[in-house]
């Protein structure tokens, strides 16, 4: 069936179109029905199945008689190693940790965290906890103490399961010690902690409270899968929303699994026991579902890839895993290619490389720049295509099905809405706009399978952030327009929310940290253009009165504040200390005015501002620091 049609069905028969993707899935009950709208405008999907994830990732292709085929490939450029796991391999480890947890005591709906690098081990207790029904909560790696700890004290853990270190290219993060300052912060204490110790750093644990990954799993009896109903939580994902406070995105699990499933075949047109690679990390939502959950599910080969498009060791990396693994699908962000694109202009290492094997580059994560997809669409010889996606929905909202019916390419858009997505596009008052306009992009409920059904333990403020500024719609939190044929087209985030090399990151979560220097008075963080990471954090500090201190001193504190605060990720190194901020008559901070500045434009002076003579003043702060050119 064509994709118009499809799409089409997705909406007006929903019902029969999801119990029909439901067949991909292995289900101890199947559900009677897939959309439950008792609840509205909460909405769950197959809330009375049965249904076990890891069964579905991991048994049920050794049962098929998959067990010899490679489930998970690690390739690590970062420690020089690399290894294959089958995928009886992978259920054995899988099964031994889940029977561990399960001896402690870990059971259906307790949290666990994860907070490990890119290692297989990752994957093996994601789908331990998968497979007892436990409730995972994957941190990144990225972040300093105090955001872990505000996960745990979100999260309650019973248990957080830890690696002794992670590798970036030139130093060691120190996990270990990262996770007891975060328990130290927390209020909430796990009762155990679970460490995987890597020999580039041992850690040392701590008598009756940290377990030896090896010795604790060492006499386990392996556990099976244990089913859980449809709408029981696979795992709660915190990602940044206006506030320091992330937010607890919960993912259900037969949604989840129905509909990865349906976009292996269909958005990225793999077939079971081929390639897939996401060049990502398990701690973002892109990694949960397309280097963990989607390919197993789907019973493909996944690849772990420690490492770095540029520098571990060379721009060619990217290149050599193509065909080392032969990969047939590749996901990465463009950021990425825009780090391999300044180091190889002309594309010279990707011809050192058989690249035969691919099929199709996937972009996700923020703005595809048209230079970037011209320049991997011309080296590679293969479709670029973006799709969009948020932490939120945990699969595509809007993409190309490869695998369905391939549509034709516009560079700029990321296509056309996946099944399920009835994209609109909102005027201020919530009516939707016609082609072309700009507008609110908003998704008229319900969403689809595998989506946030509610943030965790804050219906409250689900309801608030997603569902009340349009009702009777999700608010995605982005800006943009519809073309004509129905592409869509991503213009902007409509919050405080930028997008640093493909991160999401909280501005309003970096001015909490900066007002919490005692020399800063007020300040605003903005995201300004950069060419390699798409965004930048860019600060503007007033100090207090009386405060004669060397501006650049402060600054330098600053800066060390918010990576001490909220960690490496942020990459906030630039502020500028200012007499004062350009605010409206009301006193609400003009940040859109200030982007333009810095991006090097001239913006119209806003109507409602206090004191136009403030812009020139911010743009000649700025301009040592080198943004605010060319005014
Ligand atoms: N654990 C600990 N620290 C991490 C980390 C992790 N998993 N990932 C990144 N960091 C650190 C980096 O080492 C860097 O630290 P530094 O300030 O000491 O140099 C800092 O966080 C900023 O990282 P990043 O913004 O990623 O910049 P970079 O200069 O290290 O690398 C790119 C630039 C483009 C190569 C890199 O951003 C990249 O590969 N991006 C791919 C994007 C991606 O995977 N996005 C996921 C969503 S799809
Ligand atoms: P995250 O939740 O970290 O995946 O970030 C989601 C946000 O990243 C979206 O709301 C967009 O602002 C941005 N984003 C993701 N994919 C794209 C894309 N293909 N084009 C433009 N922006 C994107």
């Amino acid at each position: 069936m064509p994709y118009a049609d499809i799409h089409t069905r997705s909406i007006t028969e929903r019902d029969a179109f999801w119990m029909e993707q439901a067949q991909a899935i292995d289900w101890v009950q199947p559900p009677s029905k897939a959309l439950f709208d008792d609840h509205a405008p909460l909405y769950e999907w197959f809330v009375d199945g049965q249904v076990n994830t890891c069964y579905n990732a991991l048994d049920r292709h050794v049962q098929a008689g998959r067990g010899d085929q490679v489930a998970v490939i690690h390739d690590s450029p970062v420690t020089d190693t690399r290894a294959k796991i089958t995928y009886a391999e992978m259920r054995e480890r899988v099964a031994k940790l889940a029977g561990a947890l399960a001896a402690q005591g870990v059971g259906m709906g307790d949290r666990v965290v994860i907070y490990m690098p890119m290692v297989p081990e990752a994957l093996v207790a994601m789908l331990a906890c998968a497979r007892i029904g436990a409730i995972h909560s994957v941190v990144f790696g990225g972040f300093a103490s105090a955001e872990l700890a505000k996960r745990i004290d979100d999260a309650k853990p019973c248990a957080i399961i830890a690696a002794s270190c992670g590798i970036e290219p030139g130093r060691v993060v120190h996990y270990k010690p990262l996770l007891d300052g975060a328990i130290d912060m927390a209020a909430h204490k796990p009762d155990f902690c679970v460490i995987f110790q890597r020999p580039q750093e041992r850690a040392a644990l701590i008598p009756g409270r940290d377990h030896d990954w090896e010795a604790f799993q060492a006499d386990a009896a392996p556990a099976d899968c244990v089913p859980v109903p449809g709408n029981h939580p696979a795992y709660i994902l915190y990602t940044s929303g206006t506030t320091g406070q992330p937010k607890g995105v919960v993912r259900a699990t037969a949604g989840h699994l129905v509909a990865l499933a349906w976009t292996m075949k269909n958005l990225y047109n793999v077939h079971p026991g081929e390639v897939f690679w996401t060049a990502s990390d398990v701690g973002w939502v892109v990694g949960h579902s397309y280097i963990c959950y989607g390919p197993l599910i789907h019973g493909a080969t996944t690849i772990v890839f420690e490492g770095k498009p540029v520098g571990t060791p060379d721009a060619g990396t990217f290149w050599r895993v193509i065909e080392d693994y032969g990969v047939t699908s590749f996901f990465t962000a463009p950021t990425a290619f825009r780090a391999i694109k300044r180091e190889d202009p002309k594309g010279e290492l990707v011809r050192e490389y058989d690249l035969s094997s691919l099929r199709a580059l996937f972009m996700a994560g923020e703005r595809a720049d048209p230079d970037t997809i011209h320049w991997a669409q011309d080296k590679l010889g293969v479709p670029v295509i973006d799709h969009w996606w948020q932490t939120e929905t945990g699969w595509a909202i809007a993409g190309n099905p490869m695998g369905l019916e391939p549509l034709p390419v516009k560079v700029g858009s990321p296509s056309v809405p996946m099944p399920g997505y009835d994209v609109q596009i909102l005027d201020e008052a919530g009516h939707p706009l016609p082609a072309g306009e700009l507008g609110a992009i908003a998704i008229r409920l319900p969403l689809p399978p595998g989506t946030l059904p509610t943030l965790w333990n804050a219906e409250a403020r689900f309801r608030k952030s997603y569902l009340e500024h349009f009702p009777g719609y999700y608010e995605t939190g982005d800006a943009g327009y519809l073309d004509e044929d129905g592409y869509v087209y991503i213009m902007a985030r409509t919050d405080d929310v930028i997008n640093v090399a493909g991160h999401r990151l909280s501005t309003g979560g970096m001015e909490e940290v900066l007002a919490s220097h005692p020399d800063v008075g007020e300040c605003a963080v903005i995201g300004v253009a950069d060419p390699l990471k798409g965004q930048l954090p860019l600060g503007l500090l007033c100090l207090n009165k009386g405060v004669e201190r060397d501006p650049a001193e402060v600054v330098a504190e600053c800066v060390k504040l918010v990576r001490d605060r909220i960690g490496p990720v942020a990459a906030f190194r630039h502020a500028a200390v200012v007499d004062r901020l350009p605010k409206t008559r009301s006193g609400k901070i003009l940040r859109a005015t200030m982007v333009k500045i810095a991006d090097g434009e001239t913006p119209p002076v806003p109507a409602t501002i206090d004191d136009p003579a403030i812009l020139d003043e911010i743009a000649a702060a700025l301009e040592p620091l080198g943004f605010a050119k060319g005014r």
